[in-house]
């Protein structure tokens, strides 16, 4: 069995701020691209492809003379990148794939191979976890509603698939999606929920950095 790492790193990260997209941006003495990248250099992850904004030229030029990584280049939404990067990887007989957020660097060996084991029984499978704190509906800053949260689950990548199968609900998909799980989803395929990690967090916000350091325990200069 062949398996690929997607990684989607086009992102301009602007809710995180400060200046470079949060993917290129240290966590101690790494990028958080790197932190990101070690979790997958993996004897069960036989290709990597990573998708890059066509704006980050020395990115580009660190990445194409990498011997491992495979590139591709990003789109206007996360669904563009992420369909890009399938088509980069159609030429290696794909058979697994997993497409994960760059900006999810706490992301454990552990996680990774339970999807893959997954995947030997489903052809979709992704974490999440069960939501635990109360929700509301807001408007104004006042609490106008309260929803059950029963059944409400929080979504993380990687989100793991057979190839063939992501690559045609890809190509088929129209209008955005929130990730690839609501791809596969629209074009038909049931997706398997595989018990999320806590500290599989997304950088996304600026006082993630902080959290995303001390959950790799380092200590941020
Ligand atoms: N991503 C991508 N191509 C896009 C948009 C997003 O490859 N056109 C990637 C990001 O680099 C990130 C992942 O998708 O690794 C999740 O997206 P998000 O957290 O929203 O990152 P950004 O879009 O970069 O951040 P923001 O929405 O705050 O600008
Ligand atoms: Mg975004």
């Amino acid at each position: 069995m062949t398996t690929a790492a997607l990684i989607v790193a086009a992102g301009r990260g602007i809710r995180a701020g400060g200046g470079l997209p949060k993917q290129w941006r240290l966590l101690g003495d790494r990028r958080v691209i790197d932190w990101t990248l070690e979790a997958f250099r993996n004897p069960c992850i036989d290709h990597i492809c990573i998708v890059l904004n066509p704006d980050d030229t020395d990115i580009w030029q660190e990445f194409s003379a990498a011997p491992d990584i495979i590139t591709a280049q990003g789109g206007s939404d996360r669904a563009s990148s992420v369909r890009n990067g399938l088509k980069a990887l159609q030429k290696y007989s794909i058979d697994k794939v997993l497409i994960h957020d760059a900006a999810r660097p706490c992301i454990s060996r552990s996680l990774i191979e339970n999807i893959l084991l997954s995947l030997d029984t489903t052809s979709a499978a992704a974490p999440a976890l069960a939501v635990t704190d109360a929700l509301w509906q807001g408007d104004n800053e006042q609490v106008i509603g309260t929803q059950d949260r029963s059944g409400l689950f929080a979504a993380q990548t990687p989100q793991g698939f057979d190839f063939e199968t992501i690559l045609a609900a890809h190509t088929s998909h129209t209008g955005t999606a929130a990730d690839d799980v609501e791809v596969a989803r629209a074009a038909g395929h049931p997706v398997h929920i595989v018990s999320g990690d806590a500290n599989n967090i997304k950088i996304t916000r600026p006082q993630d950095f902080a959290r995303a350091a001390e959950i790799l325990q380092i200590k941020e200069r």
